[in-house]
């Protein structure tokens, strides 16, 4: 186990952020009640205060980011449906393929560009069973990642979610936002999340994540779906007690760790112009628009990651010659230096 404060600099991810004492303290003192009868008023706080916040009417508690998006899915979706979503998506790549599993959907990939898909390749890769002679899947639901983790942190223009959202709805499509970093692409690209997200039936957005929440995601939409979510949510085991203690410090973190996603952003872009420099690695500088920044290596990613890791210096490799650094609440300035100081002597 690895505490914070460490003598190791951390850039595997941004969920490996522990809850500060400030944080803990909010915690210790929360009310709670019973979230499975429906009366723990720190849990109703936060589910009202995010529902509000993204402009949408109702909101669900749940343990993770896989678990939002799963009930999420399972509730847009019946047996012998197809999700649209690019090919580096989340809930395709590394949610244990809980789409098939959970729902009996299928996934039809779009091949966007830095994780982000054009409203012209989601309505293609929409199929319909109706008109098909039986052939095809339902096409009926339509999910966007933003950021989009794999495309490198990068976020959506406005105007392509809106039109992404109005393919959807013209193809008879749900629509949903896996937002797990949603409030770093409203910070990166300036629109609040409420507009953000009109036009789509459902999002998901994580806490423990540059949040820095222990636990916890929380799902929105309107009050019907949130009611169907509800018992999918029981159904997957996800009916919980005394989870005040838990959405306490997502509330802590709505307070006090949003804006400051500004300065991670800011020590991104920072790492991303030094490696760049650098003649082992190369960064698109246009994927790097949030806290992460993923690199190209010359030697094999795995090699580099280890020679940081004898140097107290921690991230992943993703591919052969692929490696992600990730800045988040406990990477400070200081820390960012000596990781300069060491790459500039491992690989200047
Ligand atoms: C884009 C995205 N969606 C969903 C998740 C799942 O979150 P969790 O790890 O809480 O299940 C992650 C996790 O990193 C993610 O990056």
């Amino acid at each position: 186990m690895r505490e914070h404060p460490s003598s190791r600099i951390d850039f595997r991810s941004d969920t490996v952020t522990q809850p500060t004492t400030a944080m803990r303290d909010i915690m210790h003192h929360a009310p709670v009640g019973d979230d499975v009868l429906g009366d723990d008023p720190t849990v109703i706080e936060l589910q009202d205060r995010v529902a509000e916040m993204f402009g949408k009417e109702a909101a669900l508690f749940v343990a993770s980011g896989t678990m939002s998006n799963a009930i999420a899915l399972r509730t847009h979706t019946v047996p012998g449906d197809e999700i649209v979503c690019d090919k580096t998506a989340h809930i395709y790549r590394y949610e244990g393929g809980g789409y098939a599993a959970l729902c009996g959907a299928s996934v039809a990939l779009v091949e966007g560009k830095s994780g982000l898909m054009t409203p012209e390749q989601v309505q293609n890769a929409v199929r319909k069973a109706e008109g098909s002679g039986s052939h095809y899947p339902n096409g009926s639901l339509v999910c966007v990642e933003n950021t989009s983790n794999l495309g490198g942190g990068s976020c959506y223009e406005q105007d392509t979610l809106d039109a992404i959202a109005v393919v959807a709805k013209s193809l008879g499509c749900g629509t949903h936002v896996d937002g797990a970093r949603i409030f770093n692409a409203a910070l990166a690209t300036g629109v609040d999340v409420a507009r953000m997200c009109r036009h789509y039936d459902s999002v998901s957005i994580c806490f423990s994540k540059g949040l820095g929440a222990p636990v916890g995601s929380v799902l929105v939409g309107s009050a019907s779906f949130i009611a169907k979510a509800h018992r999918w949510r029981k159904m997957f085991g996800g009916g919980w007690r005394q989870a005040g203690v838990l959405a306490a410090a997502c509330l802590y973190a709505l307070d006090h760790h949003v804006d400051r996603l500004e300065d991670d952003h800011r020590r991104a872009k920072r790492i991303a112009e030094m490696m760049n420099e650098l003649p082992m690695f190369t960064v698109d500088m246009a994927t790097v628009q949030t806290n992460m920044i993923y690199a190209e290596t010359i030697e094999p990613a795995a090699d580099v990651v280890a020679k940081y890791a004898e140097n107290g210096i921690d991230m992943f490799d993703l591919s052969s010659h692929r490696l992600r650094v990730v800045v988040h609440l406990h990477i400070t300035d200081e820390d960012v230096k000596r990781f300069t100081e060491v790459s500039k002597r491992l690989f200047g």
